[in-house]
């Protein structure tokens, strides 16, 4: 008889019966394979990342707000608390305009004729359809919106976005809408919205377009860098858990993970690395491409805590599968989290971060770390390598092949 029985929970799922919830059905059946990563990614986020008040950093690419999923699982977990801050491509955030300004989009299908579609003034973002003039009205709205005085300035994008906004809020008042927008409930909540390629989308290319006009409306990257690193910090610094929420990856899964480089490597600043990352994707991690690159990797720069990697979770699914599903299991599992409003603490934070950096970073190379490994051994009288290995190995034997997988 081996001793698999010691090592591991036996593989009995409840049978699945009619009218169960959504969490049930995920901790009951959801027992393998990226099933198997879902329940986890569900019970990490749940019982670790939104524990004890830890922040929780969300990372959007694919085309997820024209699918519905801003209105339908991302505004429910900003009104519950369960997301405080977000790094979206600007396309989550273009798309997302429509939903707030109360445009129609449809649920087409991925087979049609795409010359008819271009005859008709039809767009297709794989089975969603819209039609041309949805573009055209959001593209006027984000004008008309960044004429107004207060843009006429540079500024980082988190300030831009919130500011877009709350015109996004005031046109669903004007309209008798509600939660239907990531940046309107961003802007109701306090939740700072960070984009990592400002030009690379519609709202870029109307940014851009104004330039040409009068408008003064730049974006200072710079801030946006170490802003998100004086989030990440002042989580840390407070005794609090940081965890990055990727969904897909891109550049926005790299701006939320270089914090902790940010802080470390450049800033001079003596830090661990994020506690909790949990991935959804489809992108694979043998092509050296970030997208794909898994929490170890992340290990190896600095970016991710190495005594919490075992419990990093990569689910290989859909999206638009995982996020609805995560979204129930949260909901019904903890109870809503009073919201920290980090956007109205935004200058402080900065300043704090400004003094550390000030205090510890040089111009000059910046000295190897050896803390960690003292740090470490005054902790557990084992080395850092030696004492995550430890805990690699009793992970994978507790949980499978997931932290392997995560691993290889
Ligand atoms: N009109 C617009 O504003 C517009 C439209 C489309 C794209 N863009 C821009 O193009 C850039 C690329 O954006 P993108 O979001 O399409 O990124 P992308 O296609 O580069 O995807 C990023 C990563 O996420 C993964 N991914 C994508 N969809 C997924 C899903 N449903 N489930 C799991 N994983 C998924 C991909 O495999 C990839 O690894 C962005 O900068 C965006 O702003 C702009």
């Amino acid at each position: 008889m081996s001793s698999l029985n010691k090592k591991f929970p036996r593989l009995l799922p409840t049978p699945i019966t009619s009218g169960i919830k959504a969490s049930d059905l995920i901790d009951g059946a959801f027992k393998a394979y990226n099933g198997g990563r879902l329940a986890e990614a569900c019970r990490l986020f749940t019982q670790k990342m939104l524990a004890q008040d830890g922040t929780v950093g969300l990372s959007l690419t694919g085309a997820l707000t024209p699918a519905g999923l801003g209105r339908a699982a991302l505004v429910p977990l900003l009104k519950a608390g369960f997301v405080d801050w977000i790094i979206s491509t600007g396309a989550n955030l273009y798309h997302d305009l429509h939903y707030g300004l109360g445009m129609e989009l449809f649920a087409g299908s991925p087979f049609l004729d795409d010359v008819v579609l271009r005859k008709d003034g039809v767009i297709r973002i794989y089975d969603v359809l819209f039609d041309y003039d949805v573009l055209l009205d959001t593209d006027a709205f984000v004008r008309q919106v960044i004429q107004g005085k207060e843009f006429q300035k540079t500024m980082s994008t988190d300030e831009f976005h919130y500011l877009l906004g709350k015109y996004v809020h005031e046109r669903e008042l004007q309209l008798g809408i509600k939660e239907t927008s990531v940046l309107s409930a961003a802007y109701q909540h306090g939740v700072p919205v960070f984009t990592s390629s400002p030009g690379d989308s519609s709202i870029g290319m109307n940014v851009a377009a104004m330039s040409l006009r009068s408008s003064k409306l730049q974006f200072d990257v710079n801030r946006d860098v170490n802003q998100t690193a004086a989030i990440v910090y002042d989580a840390k610094s407070s005794g609090k858990t940081s965890s990055v929420f990727i969904l897909g990856g891109g550049s926005p899964k790299n701006f939320m993970l270089q914090t902790e480089p940010q802080i470390q490597e450049v800033m001079g600043i003596s830090e661990r690395g994020h506690d909790y990352f949990l991935q959804c994707t489809d992108a694979r991690p043998d092509t050296g491409g970030l997208s794909g690159a898994t929490p170890a990797e992340a290990v190896s720069w600095g970016k991710i805590d190495p005594d919490t990697l075992p419990d990093c979770v990569v689910c290989y699914a859909d999206s638009t599968i995982t996020l609805p599903l995560l979204t129930a299991y949260a909901l019904d599992r903890v109870a809503p989290r009073p919201l920290k409003r980090l956007y109205d603490r935004r200058d402080a934070m900065l300043e704090t971060i400004r003094k550390q950096y000030l205090k510890h970073g040089t111009v000059e190379k910046i000295g190897h770390r050896t803390d960690l490994a003292k740090e470490k051994k005054g902790r557990s009288g084992r080395s850092v390598v030696g004492a995550s290995r430890k805990k690699e190995s009793t992970k994978e034997a507790a949980a499978g092949s997931r932290a392997g997988k995560a691993k290889r």
